[in-house]
């Protein structure tokens, strides 16, 4: 009991509710008082041996304090015993909440203590540098932007594709050679699915050239960044993930010039109001005509040097005019879903369709010979580019 509470009976010797709550404010101011003087104590043993104390003298489960005011609640006369109860219920979580609090200050402080004991000031701090994007993210945005300039919007699909997305619906039939030049890795666990809904990791950026097809009506100029998987093995120009961004222009009267016009423009945008470009016949199952362009090397102006092999030119992207096989297999999805495939009738529409490979062009833009220093985590290379 603390010393300096008198006991709450009034003066004619009877326990009344209003003297028993008085001597519970009293008790509780003595228990903050004690709790003040550790604002004065050292944080350390000494402490937590003084807190120790004072938590078994208060709520030691026979002697403390709190269990002496619970013998005077069975004391209360029967009528006061529920009001001699809740006031005593509520000091009893005063108490404890005051002592919990104090002993988590006195372990914090004493946690702080140690911490500055091993703190060598001397020693340098740990700096945290800021984080950038990271270099094949910045080309594949600055592409992106060059085309959000001729107002183009941005389209996005699935890594895990579907075969028909991927290869069928692009005019790459079952079993045709055209699907050894992108080779690749399948989700295992299909076979029992028909070959169309067989899922794989796509290969190209291609795919979801049909998913908006299906989704949108003409006109449409859409741009797609996004990454890739083939089973190839890595060397100095391949990756098994890379990434491409993919274009499509799709209207009523679109031809081979709009898509010379446009890379022609793109290319300039990206390495130079200087750069020429040049197109060569090429193959790909889903344009017609297709072509690959080049750029005039950056690094010689064309007169030839190594990194363009001494011809002056680099081989930079895939492109052409969108066959009608896959204007007819788009019309052929909608008639499934039960949608409108008039507006991809391929005697109503015509399109050209573009695709590139963000690290070549990264590669080209950084000068990097190698095209694992981009996955490599390498600080000291991703630094160049802060
Ligand atoms: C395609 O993927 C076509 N879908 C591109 C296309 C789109 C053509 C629309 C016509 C119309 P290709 O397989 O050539 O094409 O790949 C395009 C670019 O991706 C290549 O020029 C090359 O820069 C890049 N690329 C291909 N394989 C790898 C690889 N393993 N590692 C890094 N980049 C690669």
């Amino acid at each position: 009991m603390p010393e300096s509470i008198s006991t709450p009976l009034t003066p004619s010797g009877e326990l009344s509710p209003e003297a028993f709550q008085t001597y519970l404010n009293a008790s509780l101011r003595a228990l903050q008082d004690e709790i003040e003087k550790f604002d004065e104590v050292v944080p350390g043993e000494q402490a937590a041996a003084s807190f120790e104390e004072l938590r078994q003298r208060w709520g030691g489960r026979k002697t403390g304090v709190v269990t002496q005011i619970s013998h005077l609640v069975k004391q209360a006369p029967t009528e006061h015993k529920r009001a001699f109860g809740i006031s005593f219920n509520e000091f009893k979580d005063i108490v404890s909440h005051l002592l919990d609090g104090l002993q988590t200050r006195i372990q914090d402080a004493s946690t702080f203590r140690r911490v500055l004991d091993g703190l060598d000031i001397s020693l340098p701090g740990i700096a945290r540098t800021p984080g950038i994007a990271h270099p094949l993210l910045t080309t594949m945005e600055r592409i992106v932007e060059v085309f959000h300039h001729l107002g183009y919007s941005t389209e996005l699909g699935p890594q895990v594709e579907s075969d028909f997305y991927n290869f069928e619906a692009l005019n790459f039939p079952e079993n045709h050679p055209a699907r050894d030049t992108q080779d690749t890795l399948q989700i295992a666990g299909q076979e029992a699915k028909p070959s169309r809904d067989r899922l794989l990791l796509r290969t190209h950026t291609s795919p979801v050239q049909i998913r908006t097809m299906v989704a949108q009506d003409p006109p449409l100029r859409i741009v797609i960044p996004g990454k890739v998987h083939r089973n190839e093995a890595a060397d100095a120009t391949h990756s098994p993930t890379f990434h491409q961004v993919e274009g499509l222009c799709v209207g009523p009267d679109i031809t081979f010039s709009d898509l010379k016009g446009t890379l022609d423009h793109a290319m300039r945008a990206l390495f130079g109001s200087g750069v020429k470009t040049r197109f060569f016949p090429s193959f790909f199952p889903f344009t017609e005509p297709s072509a690959d362009v080049q750029i005039s090397c950056i690094f010689c102006g064309g007169s030839g040097c190594r990194k363009c092999k001494h011809s002056g030119w680099i081989e930079l992207l895939g492109c052409g005019m969108v066959d009608p096989a896959v204007f007819q297999a788009v019309a052929g999805e909608r008639r499934r879903l039960g949608l409108d495939d008039a507006p991809y009738d391929p005697a109503r529409v015509s399109g050209f369709a573009f695709g590139m490979g963000v690290e070549r062009i990264a590669m080209i833009l950084h000068g990097v010979s190698d095209i694992g220093t981009f996955y490599s985590g390498d600080m000291r290379f991703l630094e160049q580019f802060a």
